[in-house]
Parts: structure tokens; C-alpha cells; sequence
């Protein structure tokens, strides 16, 4: 049984942000939502927040995950920082320490490390970097590990090791609780280091063991917006690898975004510059143009979205046709082999099995049939200043370029509505619905001319 401590104390300055650092996000989500996330999936018992700096706004981005929160007023150091969350570390056996501007860390090495330290090690997450300046260095004797060296208390022979601390770090609770009382802020920065209890374990001859991260990319911290930016492409990178070798055809796997959670199936072709956020499911056989962004859609088998269409909350069964420049807002549904085409916007409707919205439309709060043709520029009027209304299209209607359905409305089957009609009453099956001006040719018309002045 462990819990797991995520420190996020610290300010974060060089951000350069009134937004505290750790709610920066990547991918789309908030770097200590990462954090908190992987030490619940873990299989934390309790996950202990350490904060600080930003409180009032990180409490409410996180409230949906449950955490036991600490406090830190003044950032007296890493250790420090442990002790306020260990007061309520209660009879768990193992505490794993993280943090909330680390965010890719993953739930298995979480474990890994909370393993090593249940048979009464501490375990540190370690790596070899072959620049390791600004980290706290690895001292070893004979291949075992005797302490850790901040970088500002290093001497230069110890400047030369390559072996770092990444932070992460797992022990019994007991010992911490014993170690931690016991740091003193008597080092460079005049703070409570963490990494002081390596020291101390030796020296109560307590085992230290070491685990490496399986990508470096989870042990990655965010100081900067560079960092931030960095490693954001770095995780998009990583997350088009994974979706190649799945067999997914990534255009460029250098302009392909992932915020979320994307399934994909066979056969499927993504051009540049497409953005994929919250939970989206594509189907096989299907390809997406250039500069698209869907978000929460399920987009079915063998369907095409042109370039520049957005697409959010939306389903659509399979070979449909949408875009370019098409968008499809919340609440859109589109039945097998429908067509929207450029300037088309959509939201709260269904379309029925073929039907086509073409060009230059805004169709809103309807449901529409089979078959169904909207021409250009044809519209739903769907809102009268105060509600919204309903306009029902029924099977095979051929509604005329230009329209202004005023809902509520009704234009049952098969009927066509002439170009340019204003409709405001329901039409029968079978007719045809005019509701315009009668065209008036006047004869020999002189067009007014301007007087020339002399
Ligand atoms: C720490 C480690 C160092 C390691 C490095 C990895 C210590 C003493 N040193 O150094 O060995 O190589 O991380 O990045 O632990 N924090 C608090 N309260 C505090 C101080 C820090 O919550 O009082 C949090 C910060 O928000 C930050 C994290 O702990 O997220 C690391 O703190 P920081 O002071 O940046 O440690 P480093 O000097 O980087
Ligand atoms: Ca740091």
C-alpha cells in the first residue's frame, strides 16, 4: 500500500505568467492533472498535494480528482515540502514522492518505484544525461549509492558526473518520518533538501536502489515556456510514432496534435496541421485534409473531411463527405453518404441516408430526411431573439437556393421550395412552396444619369 506525495509548491516565475506554471497544459491538459492522474492510476491509496504559490486557482482546476491537500506558505525546500503533506500520510507503508511540473511521468513507474521501496528500500529514480548541469548528482562507491549532491553545493570533480536525480523518489514511510525532522537548511541555497535523506539512509544502512525511467520524456520538468513548448512537441512526436506503428498514415508526423484520447482504425490518411482533441474515433478507410480540428466526434468508416473543416461533438456514419471548409458544431449527425460542403455550418441536426447541404448554409435545431437537397445559401431560422425552433425536411424535399426557413416549420416529403422563399408556414407532401416577390419587368426604363458639370 503507498500514497503518493505531488509537490507543487513553487512558483514558477520564469513562466512569466499570472497563470500558475503547473496549470500551463500540454496536450491540452494542465501539467498537474498529468501529475495528479498518473499517481491516482498508480494505484495510489491517497494522492497528497503540496501547494503553495496559486492556490486559489489550482483548487478549483483540480477538483474533479480526489486529493489530500497540504500546504506549504514559504518554499523552504524540497524536504520541507514532503514534511507539511507527511502529517497526513497515515498507516501506508511506502510513500512515492513527484511532481506536479514533471507531468509525462507514468503510473507504472510510480509503481515500479513504490515496489523497490516496500521490501524497506529507498529508491530513486535516477537517468544519465549528457548534460547534467543544474542537477543534483548521483555520488556512488563501489556501484553503490552513498548520497545525492545538489549542483550548487557540487565540487567541480563532482560536476563531472553524469548520473542524475530526477526527483522522483520512493521510501518506507517510517524512515521518512524518522529522516525528514532531521534535515537542516545548512547547504548553498539555505534549504531543506530532499535529497539530504539519501545521505541519511546510508548512514542508518538502509539499502538505496535506483530505477531509470523507460522514456526520458517522463521525467522531463517544465520551467519555462520553452521547456513547455519543447516538450509538448516532444510528446506529439512520440504520440505520431506510436500511431504509425499502429499503422495509422500520418502525412508529417511533425504537424500532428493530439489532445486527448484518439482511436484509430485501418487504413486511415491525415494530412498536415490536424488537431484531434478530447475523445474522437475514426473509423477505417477514412481521410482527413489539412488544417482540421475535431473534437469529441466519432467520424464512421470510408468518410472524407476536406481541408479547414471543424468538426465538434459529431457523429458521422459512414462515407460521408464534409468540408472543405465545412463546420459541423455540437449536436450534428450525419446519417451514410451525406454531403456538407464548403461554408456549410451545422449544429443540432440530424441529416437523413444521401442528403446534401452543399454550399453556404446554416442549418440549425432540424432534422432532416433522405435524399434531401438544401441548395445554396439556404438557411434555418431558428431563432427568434428569445428560443430556439425546430425545422423538420422530410425525404426527397429539394429545398431552392437562397431560403430562409423560418422555424418552426414543417416542409414534408418530396416537396420543393422555390429559390428564395421566406417560408414561415408548414408545406403539404408533393407541392411546391413559393414565397417571394413575383419578378416585375418594366419596359424602356431609363437608368438616372448624373448631370455633367460644366
Ligand atoms: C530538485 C532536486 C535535484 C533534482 C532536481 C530535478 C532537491 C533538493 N533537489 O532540484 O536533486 O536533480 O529537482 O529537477 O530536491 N518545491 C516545493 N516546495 C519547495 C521547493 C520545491 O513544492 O519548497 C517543488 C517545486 O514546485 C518544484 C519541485 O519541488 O516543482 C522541485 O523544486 P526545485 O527547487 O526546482 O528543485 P531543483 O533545484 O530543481
Ligand atoms: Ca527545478
Amino acid at each position: 500500500m503507498f500514497d503518493v506525495v505531488v509537490l507543487a509548491a513553487g512558483k514558477g516565475s520564469r513562466m512569466k505568467s499570472i497563470t500558475p506554471k503547473v496549470l500551463h497544459p500540454i496536450a491540452g491538459k494542465p501539467m498537474l492533472k498529468w501529475a495528479t492522474e498518473a499517481a491516482k492510476t498508480s494505484g495510489a491509496k491517497t494522492v497528497h498535494l503540496v501547494l503553495g504559490f496559486g492556490r486559489e486557482q489550482i483548487i478549483p482546476a483540480l477538483h474533479d480528482i480526489d486529493l489530500q491537500l497540504a500546504f506549504q506558505d514559504e518554499q523552504l525546500g524540497t524536504g520541507h515540502a514532503v514534511a507539511q503533506a507527511l502529517t497526513h500520510v497515515s498507516n501506508c507503508d511506502v510513500v512515492v514522492i513527484t511532481y506536479g511540473d514533471v507531468p509525462l511521468l507514468k503510473p507504472e513507474t510510480i509503481q515500479k518505484m513504490a515496489n523497490l521501496a516496500a521490501d524497506g528500500s529507498l529508491a530513486i529514480l535516477t537517468e544519465f544525461l549528457s548534460e547534467p548541469a543544474g542537477y543534483g548528482r548521483i555520488i556512488r562507491d563501489n556501484g553503490f549509492i552513498k548520497a545525492i549532491v545538489e549542483d550548487k553545493d557540487a565540487s567541480e570533480q563532482q560536476k563531472q558526473i553524469t548520473e542524475i536525480n530526477t526527483g522522483v523518489l520512493a521510501a518506507p514511510t517510517s524512515l521518512l518520518q524518522q529522516w525528514l525532522p532531521r534535515l537542516s537548511a545548512n547547504n548553498a541555497q539555505g534549504e531543506y533538501y530532499l535529497t539530504d535523506i539519501v545521505a541519511m539512509a546510508e548512514a542508518d544502512g538502509i539499502p538505496i536502489q535506483a530505477a531509470h525511467p523507460t522514456n526520458s520524456i517522463e521525467t522531463r520538468g517544465v520551467n519555462s515556456r520553452l521547456q513547455l513548448a519543447t516538450l509538448e512537441r516532444d510528446y506529439q512526436l512520440n504520440s505520431a510514432h506510436q500511431f504509425l506503428d499502429a499503422g495509422v498514415g500520418i502525412i508529417d508526423p511533425a504537424r500532428f496534435d493530439v489532445r486527448g484520447d484518439l482511436q484509430v482504425s485501418q487504413d486511415v490518411s491525415i494530412d498536415v496541421n490536424c488537431i484531434f482533441e478530447g475523445r474522437v474515433v475514426i473509423e477505417a478507410g477514412v481521410s482527413i485534409g489539412p488544417n482540421c480540428l475535431i473534437k469529441n466526434s466519432h467520424i464512421g468508416r470510408q468518410c472524407r473531411i476536406e481541408a479547414n473543416s471543424i468538426v465538434e461533438d459529431s457523429i458521422m456514419d459512414e462515407a460521408c463527405t464534409v468540408g472543405p471548409f465545412a463546420r459541423l458544431r455540437p449536436g450534428t449527425r450525419l446519417a451514410n453518404r451525406v454531403k456538407v460542403g464548403n461554408f456549410v455550418e451545422t449544429k443540432k441536426v440530424s441529416v437523413g441516408v444521401g442528403s446534401k447541404i452543399n454550399h453556404l448554409s446554416y442549418v440549425g435545431d432540424a432534422i432532416i430526411g433522405e435524399r434531401v437537397n438544401v441548395g445554396a445559401g439556404a438557411i434555418t431560422c431558428n431563432y427568434d431573439g428569445v428560443n430556439k425552433h425546430i425545422t423538420e425536411i422530410g425525404d426527397g424535399a429539394f429545398i431552392g437556393s437562397n431560403c430562409a426557413l423560418v422555424a418552426p416549420v414543417k416542409i414534408s416529403r418530396r416537396v420543393t421550395v422555390g429559390a428564395g422563399s421566406v417560408l414561415t408556414e408548414d408545406v403539404q407532401e408533393d407541392s411546391l412552396a413559393l414565397a417571394r416577390g413575383r419578378q416585375r419587368n418594366i419596359k424602356n426604363w431609363v437608368s438616372p444619369a448624373k448631370k455633367l458639370s460644366v
